[in-house]
C-alpha cells in the first residue's frame, strides 16, 4: 500500500487539477484527509478511490444534474452549438433542448455526448424549417472571424464567408418566427465596417417582427475566472418589453457591482485555484486569465502565452491545458475529453482549445436563460390572465 501521497500526486492519479481536489475537499464535495506535520495534506489509496469514485460521478453526467433550476415548459434550439456552451446554460435554467445544429466533427462529437437524444444536424445551408422541432428560444452565436479585431487584417463584416451565416439563420428564424432569439458574438460585431453591418443585423431581425435589443457582457463578473466580453443580442417576436426586460435587471443599484447580485458575482473561481499551487514552486499566473481565442490552437506567437503558468524556481513555463481552459470558460470537468477517441493526443487538444476558444461561457448563458424564462413566464401569466377575464366577462355580456 502507498503511503502520503502529496496532494500534487493524488491529482494526478485522480485526473484532476490540483486546483479542483482542494475545491471539492474546501467545498465538502469529498471529506478531507489527514495532514503531515508541515499541514500538508496526505493522502492514502483508501482517500484516492474514494475521491476517484466522486470524480467518476460527475465527470460525464449530464448537464441536467447541474440544473438549480426546476424544468419549465419552454423549449430551445441552438444553432451554431459548438460544444453547447448555450444548451448547458438554458438546461441549468430548466430549458429542454429540443434540436442542436453543428458543421464541425469534433463539436458534433462533444454534443453526442452529452445530448446523445437531441436531434442534430450539420450544415446550417443545408437546413430547412421542417426538419427544426418548434422551440420557444433559438440561440446562435454564429463565426466571428469576419467580425472579430483579434484577426490581423481588413474584416470581411457580415459579408464575409464565415460571418454572413448570421443570413442563413435569419432566413430560418423568418419563417419558424421563435419567441425568442439570443445571438452572442465579439464585440467587433458593433464596430466592423463602422457599424454598418450592426445596423444591418438589426435591420433584418427587425423586418422579421423582433424587437431586439443588447448588451455587452463580460464573463468575469459571472463567476468566469476569466475577461471574457461579448455582445449578446435578444429579439422578442412582436414584444417591445422584452428584450429590455430581459437584458436589464431593474433590480440593480445605480453602478453597483456588489458581490452576490446577478451579474455582479466575484470569479467564483480564480485561475490560480483551477491551476494549482501551494509548493511555493509555481504557478506563478494572474487571478483572472485573458480572454481564450480558437485561434490560441493554432498560434505559435502571443495569443497563447497572454495565458501561461510560469514556475520561477525551475524557470519553465507551460501552456495551459485543455482541462485547465474548461475550467478558465467553467465548463465541467473533461465536457471536451471525447469517451471515444479517434484522433491522437495532439490532434484532440487541438480541437479541445479551439472549441473552447469559441464557446460561450455558460453562467452567462444561464443568467441569460434564467431572464428569459421568467420573462416568458410573465407574458404566459398575463395571456392566461386575459383568457380568465375573457371567460368571466362573456357569460356576464350574454347575460
Ligand atoms: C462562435 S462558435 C459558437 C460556439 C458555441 N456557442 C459554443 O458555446 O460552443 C461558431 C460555431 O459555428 C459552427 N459553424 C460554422 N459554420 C457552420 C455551418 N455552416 N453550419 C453550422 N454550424 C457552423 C462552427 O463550427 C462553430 O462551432
Amino acid at each position: 500500500m502507498q503511503k502520503g501521497i502529496s496532494q500534487r500526486d493524488a491529482a494526478k492519479i485522480i485526473g484532476v487539477s490540483y486546483g479542483t481536489l482542494g475545491r471539492w475537499i474546501k467545498d465538502g464535495k469529498v471529506e478531507d484527509v489527514a495532514r503531515d506535520r508541515n499541514t500538508y495534506r496526505i493522502f492514502t489509496d483508501e482517500d484516492i478511490a474514494r475521491i476517484k469514485e466522486y470524480a467518476d460521478s460527475i465527470q460525464y453526467s449530464s448537464p441536467r444534474d447541474a440544473a438549480d433550476a426546476q424544468p419549465c415548459p419552454y423549449t430551445v434550439a441552438s444553432f451554431f452549438a459548438g460544444i453547447g456552451g448555450f444548451d448547458l446554460g438554458f438546461e441549468q435554467a430548466g430549458f429542454t433542448t429540443k434540436f442542436q445544429c453543428e458543421v464541425e466533427p469534433f463539436c458534433l462529437s462533444v454534443l453526442k455526448q452529452h445530448w446523445p437524444n437531441v436531434p442534430k444536424w450539420g450544415d446550417i445551408t443545408t437546413l430547412d424549417n421542417a426538419t427544426i422541432p418548434i422551440s420557444d428560444v433559438w440561440v446562435g452565436g454564429f463565426p466571428c472571424q469576419d467580425l472579430s479585431l483579434a484577426r490581423m487584417g481588413q474584416r470581411e463584416g457580415l459579408r464575409g464567408t464565415k460571418s454572413r451565416l448570421f443570413h442563413e439563420f435569419a432566413g430560418l428564424v423568418g419563417e419558424s418566427k421563435p419567441r425568442v432569439l439570443v445571438l452572442e458574438n465579439v464585440a467587433g460585431l458593433l464596430s466592423s465596417h463602422g457599424g454598418n453591418d450592426f445596423s444591418i443585423l438589426l435591420q433584418t431581425l427587425a423586418e422579421l417582427g423582433y424587437s431586439v435589443g443588447w448588451r455587452t457582457l463580460n464573463s468575469r463578473y459571472f463567476g468566469v475566472p476569466q475577461s471574457r466580453q461579448r455582445v449578446y443580442i435578444v429579439g422578442c417576436l412582436g414584444d417591445r418589453r422584452g428584450p429590455g426586460a430581459i437584458l436589464f435587471e431593474s433590480e440593480r443599484g445605480a453602478g453597483s457591482t456588489e458581490e452576490g447580485r446577478p451579474n455582479g458575482k466575484k470569479p467564483a473561481s480564480t485561475l490560480p485555484a483551477i491551476v494549482g499551487d501551494i509548493s511555493g514552486d509555481g504557478p506563478v499566473i494572474q487571478s483572472v486569465a485573458y480572454c481564450l481565442y480558437a485561434t490560441s490552437a493554432r498560434h505559435t506567437g502571443t495569443d497563447w502565452s497572454r495565458n501561461y503558468a510560469c514556475y520561477p524556481k525551475s524557470g519553465r513555463i507551460r501552456r495551459l491545458t485543455p482541462a485547465e481552459c474548461e475550467g478558465v470558460m467553467t465548463f465541467p470537468a473533461n465536457w471536451t475529453k471525447l469517451n471515444e477517441l479517434h484522433l491522437d493526443t495532439e490532434q484532440l487538444d487541438s480541437a479541445r482549445y479551439h472549441a473552447l476558444g469559441n464557446a460561450v461561457t455558460p453562467p452567462v448563458a444561464h443568467w441569460l436563460a434564467k431572464r428569459i424564462r421568467l420573462y416568458l413566464e410573465m407574458v404566459d401569466g398575463e395571456k392566461a390572465k386575459r383568457q380568465t377575464r375573457t371567460r368571466q366577462l362573456v357569460p356576464e355580456l350574454v347575460g
